[in-house]
């Protein structure tokens, strides 16, 4: 082969591997699974080099477990969105912008951590309460702490 061929092929492989792992949503593209990173926070304590991030099954959330767009995705009078794969969204922190807990209103849902726990621990513990565990920490949904933020080992 010469290597403006292999090149070409090298490049269509390249392609097909990406489109293989990724559903193409116009506008954004979005990975069908993904680590949920706020990159604005700045000082972090779940993150590495002592905690993996949190991976988010997205597509599985969606097509298996059968959890419509709008259980996760509203709008800005926090109204459920009515979407279709393919649509673009707004990322969460774009209107939860507090980036850090405040000591005086700790529930305060325009905190960027509390509005990621708020939608998947809350959904979390209801599914495992309905699987039949009295406080929904245990079952199918990872609710506790240690569950989604894992400790990196050395
Ligand atoms: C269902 C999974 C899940 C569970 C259970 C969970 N978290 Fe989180 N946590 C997340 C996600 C997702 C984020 C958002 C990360 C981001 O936006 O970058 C987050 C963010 C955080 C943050 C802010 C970001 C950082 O790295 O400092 C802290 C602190 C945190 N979690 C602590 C906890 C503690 C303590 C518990 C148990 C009481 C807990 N979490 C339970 C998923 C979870
Ligand atoms: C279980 C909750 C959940 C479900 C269900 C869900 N999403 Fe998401 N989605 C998220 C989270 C969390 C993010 C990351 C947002 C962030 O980075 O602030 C995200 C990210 C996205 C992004 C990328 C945003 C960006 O700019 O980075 C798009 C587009 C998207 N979702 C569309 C959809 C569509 C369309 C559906 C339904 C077919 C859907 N989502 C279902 C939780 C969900
Ligand atoms: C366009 C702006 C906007 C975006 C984007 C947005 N939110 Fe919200 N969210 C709001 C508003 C406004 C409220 C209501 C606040 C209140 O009740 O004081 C809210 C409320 C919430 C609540 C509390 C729900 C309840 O009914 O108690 C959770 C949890 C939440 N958001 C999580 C998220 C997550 C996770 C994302 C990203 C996937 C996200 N939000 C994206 C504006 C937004
Ligand atoms: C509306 C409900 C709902 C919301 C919101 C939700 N989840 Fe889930 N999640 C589930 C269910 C149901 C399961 C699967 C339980 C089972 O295996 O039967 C699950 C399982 C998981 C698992 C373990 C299995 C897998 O697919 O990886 C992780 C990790 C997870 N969720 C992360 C998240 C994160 C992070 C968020 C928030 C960004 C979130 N989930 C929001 C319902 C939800």
């Amino acid at each position: 082969m010469t290597i403006k061929k292999s090149l070409f092929v090298i490049t269509i492989t390249g392609f097909a591997i990406l489109f293989a792992s990724q559903s193409i949503w116009a506008g954004a593209i979005v990975k069908d699974t993904f680590k949920v990173e706020t990159k604005e926070i700045k000082k972090r304590k779940k993150a590495p080099p002592k905690f993996k991030l949190v991976e988010l099954s997205h597509k599985k959330h969606n097509i298996d477990y059968k959890i419509s767009c709008g259980e996760c995705h509203h709008d800005k009078n926090n109204k459920p969105l009515d979407l279709k794969i393919g649509d673009d969204v707004q990322r969460c922190v774009e209107c939860h912008t507090k980036l850090k807990k405040d000591k005086k209103n700790k529930k305060d849902i325009m905190v960027i951590e509390n509005a990621m726990h708020g939608n998947c621990v809350s959904c979390h513990k209801e599914t495992n309460k309905k699987a039949g565990d009295k406080k929904g920490l245990k079952g199918p949904a990872p609710a506790s702490c240690g569950k989604c933020h894992i400790k990196i080992k050395k």
